[in-house]
């Protein structure tokens, strides 16, 4: 294996490029890897270790995601060895905190106990609130292992549900850091971060104060990379489960950006929204409007049909009556003060198309070049 840039990984050969770590090596030839805090685009942590591989030569097993690849490195990623490091891994998370979901095993247990112990957690008769969308779920039931093997630790911290849209969960953050790399690297916000030390570490904001008084701008970034259900949208917690849901893709209808965005749907009401990954314009991120304004698009308040506002109030009207007014209204000052005494402003919020017809509009059949938009503003 003279050849310069190769790699071998489970005794097949790659090739990479210069700077490429072992898991963006694995993955861009499907070689699956578990990951829990590697967040892609950010500068890796190296922090849950789940990611662990064997490289010969090397003392002790290395984390893929932090580990760049060198010429000639034999890489195995399934091996006993790693199998067993990444049980005893997650046996540690599942041990820490409250991960009361079935993987938390019922064995000895009673079970009307377990589930008062799930109500007085939770304020909820129900299972974690992500139950069937967790990373480390997922990984314990890959692994078979749950999280009783070792002494479970409670979080004194209790739920933060003082925030307008996001709810933090303590006891069931894994320290993962995938939320602090997110909103620093990714939205640049730099609201969170780590706090305290050892045990006692925890993410906080703004000197340890709920999200609502730091510099948080509810992007919902980290919700949407939080892999377990410490972050959870606060309207969404226990409204529904991942399986109960359609996903739409669309694009988001507040600014000219045209974010990629998933409606999630259940009984044919927006429940939730997540970006599309690895897709522009966004690839997955958010602001506040795209991810938690979507309440308009079922409220009873909203228009259904055109007002025509008489004698100082409002009334219903057909379309054939409010466009007729409409357009006569224009033809009559079109011709009393001309075409230039009219302009139009189009949006932001409306497709190009729509954009396109606007400008057809004014300058076809009003005759005039007094055309704008909100985004110039
Ligand atoms: S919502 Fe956005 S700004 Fe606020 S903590 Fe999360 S990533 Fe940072
Ligand atoms: S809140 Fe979620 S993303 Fe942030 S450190 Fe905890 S588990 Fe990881
Ligand atoms: S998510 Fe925010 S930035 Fe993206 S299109 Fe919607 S409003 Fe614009
Ligand atoms: S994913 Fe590599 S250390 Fe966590």
């Amino acid at each position: 294996m003279g050849t310069q840039n190769l790699i071998v990984i489970n005794g097949n050969e790659f090739s990479f490029e210069p700077g490429e770590t072992i898991l963006e090596v694995a993955r861009k030839n499907d070689i699956d890897i578990p990951t829990l805090c590697h967040l892609k685009g950010t500068t890796p942590t190296g922090s849950c270790r789940v990611c662990v591989v064997e490289v010969e030569g090397a003392r002790s097993l290395v984390a893929s995601c932090a580990t760049p690849v060198s010429n000639n490195m034999v890489v195995h990623t399934e091996s006993p060895p790693i199998i067993q490091a990444r049980k005893v891994i997650i046996q540690l998370l599942l041990s820490s905190g409250n991960h009361n979901c079935a993987i938390r095993g019922s064995d000895g247990q009673d079970w009307t106990q377990f589930q008062l112990k799930v109500q007085k957690d939770d304020d909820s008769s129900e299972l974690c609130p992500v139950w069937g969308d967790c990373r480390l779920q997922d990984l314990a039931y890959r692994y078979q292992v749950s999280g009783e093997k070792f002494l479970a630790t409670e979080t004194e911290t209790p739920m933060e549900t003082v925030n307008p849209f996001i709810l933090r969960d303590f006891s069931r953050c894994i320290n993962c850091g995938r939320c602090v790399q997110a909103c620093n690297e990714i939205q640049v916000n730099n609201a969170i971060n780590f706090g305290y030390r050892g045990s006692s570490t925890k993410i906080i904001a703004a000197g340890d104060r709920p999200l609502k008084d730091s510099d948080c701008v509810f992007c919902g970034e980290c919700v949407q990379v939080c892999p377990v259900g410490a972050l959870v949208e606060k309207d969404v917690r226990y409204q529904v489960r991942p399986w109960e849901t359609e996903q739409i893709r669309t694009t988001c209808s507040y600014c000219g950006v045209g974010c990629q965005l998933y409606l999630h749907i259940k009984d044919n009401q927006v429940i939730k929204i997540t970006g599309v990954e690895d897709v522009p314009p966004n690839y997955g991120n958010l602001c506040v409007k795209g991810r938690f304004g979507f309440h308009f698009i079922s409220s009873t308040e909203r228009l259904t049909t055109p007002l025509i506002k008489e004698n100082g109030s409002f009334r219903d009207a057909t379309w054939e009556e409010a466009l007729d007014l409409v357009a006569n209204r224009l033809n009559k000052i079109k011709d009393e003060h001309g075409p230039d005494s009219i302009g139009v402003l189009t949006s932001a919020r409306i497709t190009n198309e729509e954009n396109y017809i606007a400008n057809k509009f004014a300058r076809g059949i009003l005759k005039t070049n007094n055309i704008d938009h909100c985004a110039r503003l």
